[in-house]
């Protein structure tokens, strides 16, 4: 066994389940106590639900990179801790050691510091997947500021809206970063979005594609000339701040049903623990493995299981800066090859994406160090799963399945490689100390087995939500509130006839986009925003590639008649106001939309006939006027 805490057969997590049910304390006090603490804490769990008030490893003090860094170093300082692999196969990988990524950490620490950027500082980091991404959230923790770390495909109007909300005075940026054939100029996109944001006091840019940047005087300073003041001073050394076990770690932006996104925020000792176990529990991590999960940093995939996770286990991980299908779709497969990759952790949509170009990419790729394949972020279908298993895994390296989310911090549902027994498009078992419950739309748990219902957890484990950034209200309404005394997923779910669990999407209005999660309310918004638009109603339906494309309904009365342009127009809009990701798909003019005596949008027969299923429209009768739904069916693209 490579872990204390590392389960090593079906037997022994039935055991640990039991336990972490039983002994919730005990069992996660063992965990916790393989981590380097300055402080122990006094009490491993204080909770309710209701405020809800939740603390992990109370009164301990602790710094986290100390953990994911200091404490490897004298076994592990000369392992490769990050493999760098760029866009383009033709430029130079980078491998950062365990030791050289802890001078990184420590010299940019020393940067954020002669920037005065203090404990508590929120510091917004907007970047390309470079090695420095990563530096720069370590270098956030090392000193105690709260990092945000923002992904490279929002807009300006995006990342003010998260300034403006977390009151961030830091930011943290490129020149501009490769993506595929393109490049992105973010530098230029923070300068627009900091018009609005006359608060921010500092941002420091990193030089990756040496796009044409504006510098502002006094504001803008260059990552590098900031590194070589350092290097003057001697190189310092920059002793971890040591933290509160609930001292916040960093917030992460996320859509919800409701129109603005919410900063969910996560604490420095649960957060750890967890990510650590979880890590090497479901993927089996062995020390030397190298673990390559295709997820950008900007989301919590890459937080937990690129940087935190792995690292607090010494583990060896990769940061891809490039797309699947750049300069064609073998780039996953020559990667694998080339660092002979042992788990390979991505989302359905890329394999989705891949399986289209059928298997010439995967010609003379051998793929024979794989040893876990994983996927996350929305339901596998079963032909995914079947080809992700027979030509990537070739049928022996199990599948983990794993579900959960921004709010949860870690893997919450999920086989374990090679422990538990994987079930294309199942998620199957929760990790120990996670207690899924179903209930009916009134709260009520559906017990026994082969049945449906919401998706909630009734015990905390410690990585859950501690709150959404300065708001803590809206924390409790959205998932505290909807049912009493459980945290709400917002998720449906079936448990079968042997109690494995397999997501079947979300219930509220959050669409799950290419893996990425996008509330309908904020689509609408950005759609609302164009001149032409009197109202909008968006919703999903199945996409080939995405999972859900984004189906917009759209009441139009602009000035040119051009129906193309129009939607073009609108296109650019929703891009501007969010970003590419949440662009529609399919925008369907209407003279009107389906509402209630009351005046509600009935959603429900939007979704029907957006999904192709206009004979299931079900009661149509309670509507204002019954007749808008024969025009919007006629209509349909
Ligand atoms: C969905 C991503 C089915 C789910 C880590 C959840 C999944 C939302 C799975 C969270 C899975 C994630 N099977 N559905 N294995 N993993 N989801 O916050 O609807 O970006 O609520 O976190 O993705 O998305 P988020």
């Amino acid at each position: 066994m490579s872990y204390p805490y590392q389960i090593s057969s079906k037997e022994a997590y039935q055991q640990a389940y039991q336990r972490s049910v039983t002994d919730p304390e005990g069992f996660w006090a063992d965990i916790a106590s393989h981590f380097f603490w300055r402080k122990r804490w006094d009490k491993v769990l204080e909770w309710n639900f209701k405020e809800p008030k939740i603390e992990w490893f109370k009164g301990g003090k602790l710094n986290i990179t100390e953990n994911c860094l200091d404490r490897h170093l004298g076994t592990l300082g000369n392992k490769p801790a990050i493999i760098w692999e760029p866009n383009s196969p033709e430029d130079d990988h980078r491998v950062l050691t365990y030791r050289e990524l802890y001078n990184k950490v420590v010299q940019f620490a020393n940067v954020l510091k002669n920037n005065n950027v203090k404990k508590g500082d929120r510091v917004c980091i907007y970047m390309g997947m470079v090695p420095e991404l990563a530096v720069a959230v370590l270098a956030c923790a090392r000193i105690g500021a709260i990092h945000s770390v923002i992904f490279g495909g929002f807009s300006a109007q995006s990342i003010a809206d998260r300034l403006i909300d977390a009151n961030a005075e830091f930011v943290i940026t490129c020149d501009g970063a490769y993506r595929g054939n393109k490049e992105i100029a973010l530098k230029s996109v923070i300068d627009d979005a900091l018009v609005q944001c006359r608060f921010v006091k500092k941002v420091i840019v990193l030089t990756r594609t040496r796009t044409p940047v504006s510098m502002i005087k006094g504001r803008d300073v260059w990552w590098e000339d900031e590194v070589r003041k350092v290097e003057t001073q001697g190189n310092p050394d920059c002793p971890a701040v040591e933290m509160d076990a609930e001292d916040p770690l960093f917030i992460l932006y996320t859509s919800g049903s409701t129109g603005k996104p919410k900063g969910v925020v996560h604490t420095v000792a649960g957060y750890m623990v967890y990510t650590t176990y979880s890590f090497v529990n479901v993927f089996q991590y062995k020390p030397g493995d190298i673990h390559f999960c295709t997820a950008d940093i900007g989301w919590i995939t890459g937080h937990s299981y690129i940087v935190y996770g792995p690292l607090g286990a010494g583990a060896t991980t990769m940061i891809f800066e490039g797309v699947p299908t750049w300069p064609d779709a073998g780039r996953f497969w020559e990667i694998v090859d080339k660092y002979r990759v042992n788990i390979l952790y991505t989302a359905p949509t890329a394999i989705r994406s891949l399986m289209g170009f059928g298997l010439g990419p995967l010609q003379g790729r051998k793929l024979d160090s794989l040893t876990v394949l994983g996927t996350v972020g929305e339901p596998i279908n079963e032909e995914a799963w079947h080809w992700y298993d027979e030509h990537i895994g070739k049928k022996k390296s199990p599948i983990v399945d794993t579900w959960w989310q921004t709010e949860t911090g870690g893997i919450m549902i999920s086989n374990m490689a090679g422990i538990t027994p994987g079930i294309p498009s199942y998620a199957t078992l929760p990790l120990p100390g996670v207690q899924p419950i179903l209930v009916d739309d009134r709260g009520v748990e559906i017990e026994g087995n082969d049945v449906s219902g919401n998706l909630c957890i009734k015990f905390p484990w410690p990585s859950i939500i501690r709150t959404t950034y300065g708001d803590h209200e809206r924390c409790r309404t959205t998932y505290f509130a909807t049912y009493d005394d459980m945290y709400f997923t917002g998720d449906g779910c079936y448990r079968d006839a042997e109690g494995n669990y397999r997501i079947t999407g979300r219930v509220d209005d959050v669409l799950n986009v290419s893996g990425h999660r996008i509330g309908t309310a904020e689509v609408e918004n950005a759609i609302n925003m164009h001149a032409g638009v009197v109202e909008s109603a968006v919703v999903g339906y199945p996409h080939d590639i995405k999972g859900q494309g984004i189906y917009a309904f759209v009441i139009f009365q602009g000035s040119h008649g051009d129906e193309k342009l129009n939607r073009q127009d609108i296109t650019l809009t929703v891009s501007r106001i969010i970003g590419p990701i949440a662009k529609p798909d399919k925008i369907q003019f209407v003279n009107a939309l389906p509402k209630t005596r009351s005046g509600k949008i009935m959603r429900r027969i939007l979704r029907k006939i957006a999904e192709g299923e206009m004979d299931k429209l079900g009661d149509t009768s309670t509507l204002l006027d019954p007749g808008v739904v024969d025009d919007i069916k006629d209509g349909r693209i």
